[in-house]
């Protein structure tokens, strides 16, 4: 089941050079479980063919108001009113100003007029040149289309097809999907701001070693994902990870225990919440070689000291915030046996309302997961799913207990 199953979106393509990547998303959207109807405007014809796009979406293509294809002759209120939302991608300059205006002299600014603005959501991937993007006509046209209820996503930035590099570029078709997708989410977190750390942490031994774990993050910035769905703000600390930025979530990227907790205390302040994924070393070497250490040709390994780091979350668990309730805790603790028993004693330990247990070897590095939630009236299990289906139901959980304090 993909995170579109179910939902029908009419895919509107309007002229331009981005049309190539609404191929693509075609296919993301259908790979994610919708159905898709297209629609084109003939400038969007200019950039890739009706034939591409039926291929992908398996269905024909709409492209005229005087199509005779269906008995009542109105391809305009047909299409809208099977769709659960209409998605412009890519929307050109000219065609904000159409849709700002009302204007309704071809089938995609007509159904877009024609739509039932209270059930048919309207979605709007803009595309197109620098300097039309900045352009005040335009940024006024984006202003006000936002205000008449248009969903406008934003633009990427970097180069583009007339070889200037700014801002304008369409989204990717991944992002246009996450966009998508939250959009539809239930906003469980609105008005909450979550901060969330992932991924391990690197504690130098000299310039080029360190002590790491095998914690990849994924955990955690399925999270955050999940949360920023959910309509919360959220921050997100990483350690040394390879993995994407979600979608509208600011990033900080730290690489020791001690900078991450350095940039958790300074950002702790502005969030309400506090999931702590983050597998934090529990010791560091007391000192960083300032050179590589060389073998000395005795056979002997250097002597290592250790310190500990803070523990994090322990810390801002105990923090005035936190005891007042104006912060909610959620800790992690990654067990190798008898999880539940050391679940239940960690939450005790670290003092946190809300702590996850998982199994450290049957999650490090995997796609899928399960969670076991523990908290003062008990345990229950999360059973065995991808990572982001597990963020989602623990940001519900934590949602559901927000609310009697907040
Ligand atoms: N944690 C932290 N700072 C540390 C160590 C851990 O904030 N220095 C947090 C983790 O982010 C996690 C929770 O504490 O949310 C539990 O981490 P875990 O490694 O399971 O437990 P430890 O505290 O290290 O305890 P132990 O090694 O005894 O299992």
């Amino acid at each position: 089941m993909g995170d579109l199953a179910g939902k029908h979106i009419v895919l509107g393509l309007s002229g331009g050079i981005a049309c190539y990547k609404s191929a693509e998303l075609c296919r993301a959207l259908i790979k994610e479980g919708a159905t898709v109807q297209v629609v084109m405007t003939e400038a969007a014809e200019q950039f890739i063919t009706k034939v591409t796009m039926q291929a992908l979406s398996n269905r024909p293509v709409f492209g005229s108001q005087w199509d005779d294809r269906a008995a009542n002759h109105m391809p305009h209120i047909n299409l809208s009113r099977e769709a659960h939302a209409i998605l412009v991608a890519p929307c050109s300059a000219d065609f904000m100003a159409k849709l700002l205006h009302g204007r309704a002299d071809d089938l995609l600014s007509l159904m877009c007029l024609a739509r039932p603005m209270d059930q048919v959501p309207l979605l709007v991937a803009p595309a197109m040149n620098r300097e039309m993007w900045v352009h005040p006509a335009t940024q006024r046209n984006v202003a006000q289309l936002k205000a008449d209820g248009v969903q406008v996503l934003d633009v990427g930035t970097g180069d583009q097809a007339c070889g200037e590099t700014g801002d304008g570029r369409m989204l990717e078709p991944q992002d246009i999907v996450q966009e998508l997708v939250a959009f539809f989410a239930p906003k469980t977190l609105l008005g909450q701001h979550l901060l969330v750390n992932a991924g391990p942490t690197f504690e130098a031994i000299d310039p080029v070693r360190g002590l790491t774990n095998l914690s990849s993050g994924k955990m955690g910035f399925a999270i955050a994902r999940a949360a920023r769905e959910a309509g919360a703000q959220v921050t997100l600390v990483a350690g040394p990870v390879h993995l994407p930025t979600p979608r509208g979530v600011l990033r900080h990227d730290v690489q020791s225990a001690q900078d991450m907790h350095a940039r958790i205390v300074e950002l702790v302040d502005q969030a309400n919440v506090f999931v702590a994924t983050a597998a934090v070393a529990d010791w560091r070497p007391s000192t960083a070689a300032e050179h590589k250490i060389k073998k000395d040709g005795s056979g002997q390994a250097p002597e290592l000291d250790f310190v500990e780091n803070t523990d994090i979350l322990t810390e801002v668990a105990h923090s005035p915030r936190a005891l007042s309730g104006a912060l909610f805790c959620v800790g992690f603790a990654a067990e190798s046996q008898d999880l539940a028993e050391h679940a239940r004693l960690k939450r005790e330990r670290k003092g946190v309302p809300l702590l996850v247990g998982n199994l450290g070897p049957q999650t490090f590095g995997q796609d899928d997961n399960a969670l076991l939630l523990v908290d003062a009236h008990g345990s229950r299990e999360l059973p065995r799913a991808p990572k982001l289906e597990l963020a989602r139901s623990l940001v519900a959980e934590i949602a559901l207990r927000l609310k009697p304090s907040h």
